[in-house]
């Protein structure tokens, strides 16, 4: 959903930011500005800010800021319209409806009704769960070592032994069969009329990351088959597409996610302290599952069940992370077969050590692979050094590859050279180590020319944060075109309008952005501090420089241009004399 400008202004000004980050984080007025502990890094002391004045935050220990948009952002995991939404929502500003034709205006309505009805299935689960038919199944979680809280976190809830209680129940309600039908509560047949699909279980209401209840998992209380049985995808559940827990581990702030396999793992997780903990819904982890997860964490680390499947799984769930540019982990469990029991048996503290030592997810691939082989048999062996050599082609970023050689052929004790060698013959076989670029490296270049050109670009932006009087002097030589990358030319731009009218908006600035990543990076340029201390003499001097390095890249970049057009000669030609002129000028700070 696309919201214009003016509109999210309005919701921005109507939160007022000291307001709402006081909602999250304790702060307290120092001069100016309010600080408190910064939510998005671990600190003791206090080094976050917010200021009221600017009504932007910033963080001098980790480097956060932004406005608030940015603030819940980052603290909620939402994304830009999310965020303006719940904002919105916040300050009670209407927002225009998105603009449906009339299927998807159908296919709307469709959807809440099946998110509502579901609500009211979920409710009256919590209730049976509570009342004398649910005796059996509070027991049975009770038996399970999960408390009041926990069940109560979790929503969960018991399906009578009747066969159609709760289709009886949301009938009396008002909903129709066919609703009840579609969400997979139900279902007919010629016998039974029609009856309810979940009895005499204990009901896990499964939620998306907004916390409404998508499906439900059903759990036998004994050893009956099949042990559960989920809700079947519907329009508002797909399997594929969502997890377990999220709606909890997705703030989390761990650093890290815990992917395990069951709803027990989750709940048991989460009881002892490990919010960050979500599982798949019965079905096998997906790419869409991925991707999710990538939104909220770059590390995963997988609990799996430590049977044959469960490693298995694991694998299959490495590859899948990897293809999503995540890093994957695991945890081993041993002796236990789940995190559930592990931690009914060793406890928090444990779990704790374990996460500490979760393995590479390469070295575990690896580990799994040595069980096929013999390694006192040399023809084996050089088998199983051959499938390593070939694993290690993957990595197709130089650098990394040659970690992994240097890793892996001290933890196998395979010479060093030799390794590399096997895995360039390979590599030269498939063709595979020829590709040298790599998709999403995440590493990214901090010095260099460009990180240079861009240093300065954002000095003089901070520069006229800080003293917006030495605009009048300047404007003759610098324009927004003179900003060559995407993110300061466009705050550029629209902060050379500000000033212009002598008004000027740094917190509105930020909101032209809608990436947090880029809304991080504005922010940055309005909360620097650079001033040096130094004698009046020598600031003109700093800024001269500043001034004059900027319109000399501007002018490198131009004529860099390939295909420049008559417009774009004169600029450098017009370039040129502003630079001379620049060089020979003194702009006093007065
Ligand atoms: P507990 O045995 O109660 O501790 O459950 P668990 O959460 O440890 O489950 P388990 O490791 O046996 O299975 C992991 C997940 O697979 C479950 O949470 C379910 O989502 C799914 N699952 C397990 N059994 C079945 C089944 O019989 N049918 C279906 N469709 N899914 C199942
Ligand atoms: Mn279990």
């Amino acid at each position: 959903m696309y919201y214009p400008d003016e509109l999210v202004e309005e919701v921005r000004m109507k939160n007022d930011i000291v307001e709402v980050i006081s909602g999250y984080v304790k702060l307290q007025k120092k001069g100016s500005s309010h600080f408190g502990l910064c939510p998005f890094h671990n600190e003791k002391s206090p080094s976050f800010s917010v200021s009221q004045g600017r009504q932007m935050y910033y963080c001098f220990g980790c480097g956060a800021g932004g406005n608030v948009f940015t603030f819940i952002m980052e603290y909620e995991n939402f994304s830009f319209p999310e965020a303006v939404k719940h904002l919105a929502q916040r300050a009670g500003v209407t927002l225009p409806e998105a603009e449906y034709n009339e299927e998807a205006r159908r296919k709307e309505s469709r959807r809440a009704k099946l998110l509502e009805v579901n609500k009211e299935a979920a409710k009256y689960f919590f209730y049976q769960l509570r009342g004398k038919n649910g005796q059996a199944g509070y027991q049975y979680l009770k038996k399970r070592k999960l408390s009041e809280e926990t069940i109560h976190r979790f929503g969960l809830g018991f399906s009578n032994m009747a066969g159609d209680d709760l289709t009886r129940y949301l009938k009396s309600k008002g909903y129709e069969d066919k609703l009840v039908q579609e969400a997979g509560l139900a279902s007919y047949d010629e016998k039974y009329g029609l009856h309810d699909k979940f009895w005499n279980r204990v009901m896990f209401p499964i939620q998306d990351i907004n916390g409404k209840v998508i499906g439900f998992g059903g759990r036998v209380m004994g050893d009956g088959k099949p042990k559960y049985l989920n809700s079947p995808e519907t329009m508002i559940f797909d399997k594929s597409r969502n997890l377990y827990g999220l709606n909890f581990a997705r703030t989390a702030k761990a650093g890290h996610i815990i992917l395990c396999e069951g709803y027990m793992d989750v709940i048991a997780m989460h009881q002892a302290g490990f919010s960050q903990a979500v599982a798949s819904l019965g079905t096998s982890f997906t790419a869409g599952q991925a991707n999710l997860l990538g939104r909220y964490t770059k590390e995963v680390i997988l609990a799996y069940d430590s049977d044959g499947a469960g490693v298995g799984a694991a694998l299959r769930a490495i590859g899948i992370l990897k293809e999503a540019g995540l890093t994957g982990k695991v945890l081993n469990l041993e002796p236990y077969k789940d995190p559930d029991e592990f931690m009914k048996n060793l406890g928090q503290e444990a779990f704790m050590e374990r996460i500490r030592q979760a393995e590479n997810s390469f070295f575990f691939e690896l580990r799994m692979l040595q069980r096929d082989f013999d390694l006192r048999d040399p023809e084996s062996k050089t088998k199983f050094h051959r499938e390593i050599a070939r694993k290690l082609c993957s990595f197709t970023e130089e650098v990394e590859r040659e970690n992994y050689i240097e890793a892996v052929a001290e933890k196998y004790h395979i010479g060093f050279e030799n390794l590399r060698k096997l895995v360039f013959t390979y590599a030269a076989q498939t063709g595979m180590a020829s590709s040298a670029v790599r998709p999403k490296s995440g590493v990214r270049k901090k010095s260099g020319p460009e990180e240079n050109v861009k240093k300065t670009q954002r000095l003089l932006l901070t520069w006229l944060v800080e003293e917006p009087a030495i605009y009048g002097k300047i404007k003759k030589y610098i324009s927004p075109e003179d900003f060559t990358g995407d993110l300061y030319k466009k705050i550029a731009v629209k902060f050379f309008e500000d000033l212009e009218a002598g008004a000027f908006n740094p917190a509105a600035i930020i909101s032209l952005f809608t990436e947090e990543e880029e809304q991080r990076e504005a922010a940055g340029v309005f909360n620097t501090k650079i001033r040096q201390p130094g004698t009046r003499a020598e600031q003109e001097k700093a800024l001269h420089d500043i001034l004059v390095a900027v319109k000399r890249n501007s002018l490198a970049y131009a004529s860099s241009q390939p295909g420049t057009d008559i417009l774009a000669l004169n600029r450098v030609i017009e370039g040129k004399k502003a630079l001379e002129e620049l060089s020979k000028t003194h702009i006093s700070l007065d």
